[in-house]
């Protein structure tokens, strides 16, 4: 009989890659995805460590399950609870010791032991033994010497029209704020073939757009079928050959990755879409040197320049944290300017979050709360302005759309412009899955609106696309 799942993801685009494949791991087992946590056999938490609110929200979803699972009648098999991703990789132990009644506590990079962690957690709630039989759940969270994705099994339900696909994992960079080298461990790189025949399934499942993914997915290096390094420009430029496959993204990057062959990539493959998130943290000199992040204001300057020379259409994106450890006003102005310069058409930015086992935790001048807050406010104010300017340029354009999913009202499609924003036309539900030229016509906070230009021009439509619901979020 039919189990059933629920997964809940966090945090970032990596994790929403994880929890799908989580998804595929279980499936044999006859786990079948569902939308809520009631009555669901198994619930997995995709945790996410990267600021302390991200973190702490693990513990209060937790107390909200314990009374799920406590509810269960004694007859039925019970839920099985999993805590998975960054949290449970750092705090492993402490989850098991806070939230005894979690029964799995696995990191981003052995999932895909799955089957045999459930069977002893369910072998243990069995009374038969196995960890759970002590007390405790199972916990699995080394650094494998094997890789997961050589033991993934294929997709068990499409992507969708956008699809994402990890190409590269962990971070060998250890910004001094920053948990991620800790949590997903050291870098690593998919093997081209293994890459390219992922995404061929993806596409022969529907998938028009795939962005590829990494904590550092430009540090990529992959091996080809010569045993050659590869570089994310080369990966592209293979990717570009898959037949129906019209748009390539990838995120996240690091601006010191970013070498002429990758900007070179943006210039010559149409299928690589004008836009690029490359987070630059500060403009300051002295906060990037402390930030370790190795490289100057300038130099992403000058990056950039490079950029808009390759491809001049490119619209940027980026990350900024404010109250990084001995910040001051002078070096938050450095960050104004270097956003007033730029020019941004979309932006995230945070507080400084004190990580534990990070260097910069430990630093003893931190910035004030309430100064974080004013910075904040401004540097938001300031990337508002530009990204309402941004989209507010695009009226009057056209551009081309890839229609994703059916909006809120009968023959009415929303799909995504090259700079990624959210587009509402009037179209026919078959055109999902396709490209046509929209002419932009009216811009609101989040989205645009546009019409189909007389001749526009359709391509890609194919067999009929089945669309995948979301994953557990
Ligand atoms: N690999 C990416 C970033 C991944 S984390 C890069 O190198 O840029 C995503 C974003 O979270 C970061 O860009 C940073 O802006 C923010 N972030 C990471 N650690 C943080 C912390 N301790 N406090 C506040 N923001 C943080
Ligand atoms: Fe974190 Fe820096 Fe690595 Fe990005 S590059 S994941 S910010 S350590
Ligand atoms: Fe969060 Fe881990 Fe991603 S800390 S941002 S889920 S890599």
């Amino acid at each position: 009989m039919a189990k059933k799942l629920f997964i809940k993801t966090y945090g970032c685009q990596m994790n929403s890659y994880d929890s799908a494949r989580m998804a595929d791991v279980l499936a044999p087992l006859g786990y079948v995805s569902s939308e809520t946590p009631d009555g669901a056999d198994m619930v997995i938490l995709n945790t996410c460590h990267i600021r302390e609110k991200a973190s702490e929200k693990v513990y209060s979803e937790l107390g909200r399950l314990r009374h799920l699972k406590e509810n269960r009648s004694a007859s039925d098999a019970g839920m099985v609870i999993a805590v998975a991703g960054c949290v449970a990789q750092a705090e492993g132990e402490e989850i098991l010791r806070r939230a005894p009644y979690v029964d799995i506590v696995l990191g981003p990079q052995t999932y895909h032991r799955l089957p045999e962690m459930v069977a002893r957690a369910t072998r243990a709630a069995d009374g038969v033994g196995g960890a759970a039989g002590h007390g405790r759940g199972v916990l699995d969270t080394e650094f494998p010497v094997s890789n997961k994705f050589d033991h993934l099994p294929g997709e068990s339900a499409p992507q969708g029209v956008s699809a994402f696909l990890s190409v590269q994992e962990g971070c060998d960079k250890f910004c001094t704020f920053c948990v991620v080298p800790y949590t997903r461990g050291a870098e690593f790189s998919r093997p081209v073939d293994q890459v390219l025949a992922e995404a061929r399934r993806l596409v022969d499942q529907g998938a028009r757009e795939i962005t590829l993914l990494g904590q550092n997915v430009n540090a990529y290096h992959g091996l080809d079928e010569r045993d050659g390094e590869v570089g994310l420009g080369r990966l592209m430029e293979r990717l570009s050959d898959i037949e129906g496959l019209a748009r390539l993204r990838y995120t996240t990057s690091h601006p010191r990755d970013m070498d002429d062959e990758l900007i070179a990539a943006h210039g010559a493959l149409d299928a690589v879409m004008p836009y690029l998130h490359l987070p630059v943290q500060s403009g300051s000199d002295r906060v990037l040197a402390a930030m370790n992040r190795r490289h100057t204001a300038q130099s992403y300057r000058d990056t950039i320049a490079a950029l808009r020379q390759a491809r001049p259409d490119i619209a940027l994106s980026s990350d900024f944290i404010v109250g990084f450890p001995g910040e001051t006003d002078t070096d938050f102005e450095a960050t104004l300017d270097l956003i007033r310069d730029v020019e941004f058409a979309q932006a995230y930015s945070f507080k400084y979050s004190v990580r534990p086992g990070t260097p910069a935790g430990t630093l003893d001048d931190q910035v004030p709360e309430p100064a974080k807050d004013e910075r904040l406010a401004v540097l938001q104010g300031l990337l508002r302005d530009q990204q309402n300017a941004f989209n507010a340029a695009s009226v009057g354009q056209t551009m081309t759309v890839l229609f994703e999913r059916a909006g809120r009202h009968a023959d009415q499609l929303v799909g995504r412009s090259p700079y990624n924003q959210a587009v509402h036309v009037a179209a026919p539900n078959d055109r999902i899955g396709s490209l046509a030229d929209v002419r932009i016509d009216s811009c609101l906070a989040h989205s645009l609106g546009g019409v189909l230009t007389e001749n526009p021009g359709f391509a890609l439509e194919g067999p009929a696309i089945e669309v995948a619901e979301g994953v557990g979020v």
